[in-house]
């Protein structure tokens, strides 16, 4: 059985990949897609991520949607696909991206739990309302941070001071979930307790910072809460 984390005053979750399935939009549009459903999936999400990085090294910051739109854009033009109608349907269905299934029940026993929960995103506050009313989990969130508010891209460590600001809790009472490899270790690094929910079977990047936990689903976090 895996060591308990204990003393947490807050959980954090990442919200694309962790709370909220980022390859639904491509699967929802297979009628279309077809054999290119997977691939286009996968090419915007790196570029999407890519695109955060290199516009906050760039100091040319632009708010999430923009950012995915133009992801979306780079894997439609790689893939050779023409068809606004197409990418409108897309970028429609990534503000109503489907949680994972176990979402809800897990934000449940957090806070049956008075354990304080929030998400720490890259998503504009206009995306992230409507992933989590899509979801119906706004009534299980404490509060949610996104980077719009200080212009800048995760990793910057000033993105995970949002969530220790916002809620009051030191970094190493506050327990922070991604599915995102990169994202689990720069949590890590900066101090807060990391459980890296490696949706996708990932090997472990090689930057600073290492996850104290892995787990396959957000299922495995309330028992390591000891609720
Ligand atoms: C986030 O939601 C990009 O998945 C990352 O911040």
């Amino acid at each position: 059985m895996a060591a308990k984390i204990e003393d947490i005053g807050a959980c954090v979750f990442d919200a694309y990949g962790t709370l909220f399935d980022v390859a639904a939009a491509a699967a929802r549009c297979r009628d279309a897609l077809g054999d290119k459903a997977d691939e286009l999936s996968a090419i915007w999400r790196t570029r999407q991520l890519e695109y955060t990085w290199l516009r906050s090294l760039m100091q040319e910051y632009v708010e999430f949607r923009q950012v995915t739109g133009d992801g979306l854009d780079y894997a439609l033009a790689a893939l050779g696909i023409e068809d606004d109608a197409l990418r409108q349907r897309l970028m429609d269905i990534y503000m109503r991206l489907d949680a994972y299934p176990e979402v809800k029940d897990v934000l449940t026993a957090l806070k049956s739990g008075a354990i304080k929960t929030a998400i720490l995103s890259n998503g504009s506050p206009e995306m992230l309302s409507s992933a989590v009313d899509n979801a119906e989990i706004g009534d299980l969130l404490d509060d949610v941070f996104s980077v719009d508010s200080i212009g800048v891209y995760k990793p910057h460590p000033s993105v995970y001071q949002m969530a220790v600001d916002g809620l009051g809790v030191d970094a190493g009472r506050i327990c922070f979930m991604s599915s995102n490899a990169w994202d689990a270790a720069a949590g890590a690094n900066f101090g807060y307790r990391v459980v890296w929910v490696n949706r996708f079977g990932q090997p472990q990047e090689r930057i600073p910072g290492n996850p104290e936990h892995e787990v396959k689903t957000l299922e495995a976090l309330p028992p390591l809460l000891g609720l």
